[in-house]
């Protein structure tokens, strides 16, 4: 959703109206992947993850499902694909972003989560609301990006710092990003 000047909201024709939020977690350099998989193991960003997004349908890229290897418990899965013939028990594919987003707007959730990988969240980060970023307080080599954020459109809403722990390598911090 966007505003115009005299405060109506108006729809992103893409978004369809339903609040669109992208949830990463991403180094200092933007890495999130090496080899189709994640780069740490951080158990309460996992935690976060699955309180943030539970309920709410999850579109993701189908190198991100691969890794996953199974749909999230209550939560609608989207997957996107240009395989035609490609399915999954569990979810529900789509052959598009626009065509995830409407599979996600008939759930009638008042909100849906792109959650990667780097591919979709590329396509998806113009037409975001907000960002749930977990800030990853390192330089990890990846091989899969978070885009830069580019600061003229995005403002830091909030941000929770946590030191790394006996179960966490890294420090790291919640930060949510809403679009300005
Ligand atoms: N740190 C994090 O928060 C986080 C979150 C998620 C994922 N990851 C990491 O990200 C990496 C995976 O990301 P990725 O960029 O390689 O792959 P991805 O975005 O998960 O999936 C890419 C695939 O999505 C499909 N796709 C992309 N754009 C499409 C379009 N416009 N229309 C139709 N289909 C489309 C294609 O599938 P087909 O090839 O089947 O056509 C493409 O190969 C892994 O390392 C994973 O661990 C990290």
């Amino acid at each position: 959703m966007s505003e115009t000047t005299d405060g109506m909201a108006i729809t992103n024709s893409l978004s369809q109206g339903i609040e669109t939020a992208l949830i990463v977690a991403a180094s200092s350099n933007n890495a999130i992947g090496k080899n189709n998989q994640l780069l740490w193991h951080l158990p309460n960003d996992l935690k976060f993850f699955k309180n943030t997004t539970w309920g709410f349908p999850v579109i993701m890229g189908r190198k991100t499902f691969e890794a996953v290897n199974k749909p999230l418990p209550g939560r609608t899965n989207i997957v996107i694909t240009r395989k035609q013939d490609w399915e999954a028990v569990g979810v529900k594919t789509a052959s598009d972003l626009a065509g995830a987003i409407d599979l996600a707007t008939q759930t009638n959730a008042k909100q849906l989560f792109i959650i990667g990988g780097g591919e979709i969240y590329a396509q998806a980060l113009p037409m975001a609301d907000t960002i749930f970023l977990t800030r990853v307080h390192a330089i990890l080599e990846g091989d899969t990006f978070f885009p830069a954020l580019d600061e003229s459109q995005w403002k830091l809403f909030s941000n929770d710092d946590f030191s790394a722990d006996e179960k966490h390598a890294f420090d790291y911090s919640f930060q949510l990003w809403k679009r300005k």
